[in-house]
């Protein structure tokens, strides 16, 4: 296995889209970030230099981290920001990933601009279990808002409101011919007509799930979230905020120019009809006939397009690709997934009925503390956090009822962790509710990968869901939309010793509080303890 290292310079860098100029947090001064590519198993070591005015921190997301949560980056939980001025040497350590991840920052939204894809090939060479692709090409979803970012945020928060939608949506940091000024930068793939090309998607989106779709094209999925999966036919696809899709398609249509296009799907709130676009052209000489047609879209509110794309995904669980699904459960947990109002204490907030909006998993909105909890739990600095967050949801209700009483509209607030023994087999069921919305919530899990053995609209039934498992091939993901009004169950082994965060990937949820953190204990046995803290760690 190989060590890359490389420099990530943080800071603020001009830029220019939808007609005019604003300074953006870059990598690197560039947007989207570097790409960084690796094998399996390798190990990247990383200065992250910040030169910018704000606070930093960044995650490889989807990246396990085994033993070694002192890279994992969220701000606050596993270590305090890089602050201006300073450095942090991360060492990013890969084991069973594949196929493509990403990293991005992971300290307020500064996401937004600050993220790039992560490649990882097989040991051997195109070794795919995949037809081998002519060439690979990584898409990143993105968005460009006209006005400052840490302003969108702090405006949101204060008011109690929603937060601003941006104003387009990107593909590989370009917004694409419907915009104006955007006709000569839209990012364009030319292909041979014969060959297979292998598109790389990371969903950088910082609040929507989006649809994407390339005109007369059909695609067929190979992998999700560092994970092979089976290959999957269709004519879209659907990818959460965090999840990584790699799929192929053949240029078998007659030499022109396509559109490739991605909106949102919404199954609630927040929706904004603009479609990205980017062209796929053939190399080659044709004459055009007419301009090309944007491809149809699933509609922004349309769920089963979602989940029908989502549930179809299976991993390979074949000889070489074994899967490794606890059989037996140790640990289980009910966990509700709501939306939340809050009276506003000064004046009135721009929320349903003055409220403040919140988000809450088990009524439990999440407080950030002042000392990194990873922190606190090796120096063993009391005060910081507490250890009992509940199990399941403190009140049974009908929680995708269309009335739900008022008084659960509430949350509670806490810094609260579960503590899981090394090696449990855990299984989380992620309850969505439909207090004050219904919407999905694409889940993500810092630390570990896990199976998605279930899913289903409306209240998950402990005695009958079950029975219905999917133990044989359940797709491996570190992010899972759990749709709207319903429930999604998974399992994974707790087998990495360390504290690590779980939330919601759409940020205007994490920043409302929909968020909690597992500290995994370490096991007896050397190689199944948390190793040391690096020298230059940033404390707080
Ligand atoms: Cu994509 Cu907590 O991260
Ligand atoms: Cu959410």
């Amino acid at each position: 296995a190989m060590t890359h290292h490389h420099n990530f310079v943080v800071a603020d860098t001009p830029y220019s889209r939808l007609c005019s100029n604003k300074s953006i947090l870059t990598v690197n001064g560039q947007f989207p970030g570097p790409t960084i590519y690796v094998t399996e198993g390798d190990t990247i070591v990383i200065d992250v230099i910040n030169r910018a005015r704000q606070n930093i921190t960044i995650h490889w997301h989807g990246v396990k981290q085994p033993r070694y949560p002192w890279s994992d980056g969220p701000e606050y939980i596993t270590q305090c920001p890089i602050q201006p001025g300073s450095t942090f040497n991360q060492r990013i350590v890969l084991s069973d990933e594949i196929g493509t991840l990403w990293w991005h920052a992971h300290s307020d939204w500064s996401r937004a601009t600050v993220h790039g894809a992560l490649i990882v090939y097989p040991r051997k060479k195109n070794d795919y279990p995949f037809p081998i692709p002519h060439a690979e090409i990584p898409i990143i979803l993105g968005e460009w808002w006209k006005s400052d970012i840490q302003a969108v945020l702090n405006e949101f928060l204060q008011n109690g409101g929603d937060p601003n939608n941006s104003d387009a949506f990107l593909i590989n940091g370009q917004p694409g011919d419907l915009y104006p000024c955007s006709r000569q930068d839209t990012f364009k793939l030319s292909v041979d007509y014969g060959k297979r090309y292998l598109i790389r998607m990371v969903n950088a989106v910082m609040n929507n799930i989006m649809f994407f779709r390339i005109a007369n094209h059909n695609i067929t999925v190979v992998g999700s979230d560092g994970a092979y999966t089976k290959q999957l036919n269709s004519d879209y696809i659907t990818i959460s905020p965090g999840q990584t899709i790699d799929f192929l398609f053949v240029a078998n249509q007659p030499p022109s120019r396509y559109y490739m296009a991605s909106h949102v799907y919404a199954s609630a709130g927040i929706f904004d009809n603009t479609t990205t676009t980017a062209i796929l052209q053939y190399t080659g000489n044709y004459t055009l006939s007419s301009s090309p047609m944007l491809p149809t879209l699933p509609d922004f509110n349309d769920t089963l397009a979602s989940t029908n794309f989502t549930g179809r995904l299976r991993s390979l669980a074949n000889k070489k690709h074994p899967i490794d699904v606890p059989l037996n459960v140790s640990t289980k947990f009910l966990f509700t997934l709501s939306i939340n109002l809050q009276p506003c204490v000064n004046s009135n907030c721009s929320g349903p009925f003055g409220d403040r909006l919140l988000a809450s998993v088990n009524n439990i909105s999440f407080t950030q503390p002042r000392i990194a909890i990873l922190q606190a739990y090796y120096d063993r600095i009391s005060g910081v956090y507490g250890d009992d967050f509940p199990r399941r949801p403190p009140f049974r209700f009908n929680y995708t009822a269309d009335i739900i009483p008022r008084t659960l509209w509430r949350a509670g607030n806490g810094t609260e962790v579960r503590v899981l023994r090394y090696n449990s087999t855990v299984e989380i069921v992620f309850q969505g509710t439909n207090t004050v919305a219904g919407i999905d919530h694409p889940m993500h899990l810092h630390g570990q990968s896990f199976y998605v053995v279930g899913w289903g609209f409306g209240n998950f039934d402990k005695d009958r869901d079950p029975l219905s498992y999917n133990l044989v091939d359940p797709p491996y993901q570190n992010t899972i939309a759990v749709p709207r009004n319903g429930w999604t169950a998974i399992r994974f082994r707790a087998n990495n010793p360390g504290v690590w965060l779980m939330h919601c990937h759409l940020d205007r949820h994490l920043s409302w509080g929909m968020d909690m953190v597992f500290i995994t204990r370490n096991g007896r046995t050397a190689d199944a303890k948390m190793m040391p803290p690096p020298r230059d760690f940033p404390r707080c």
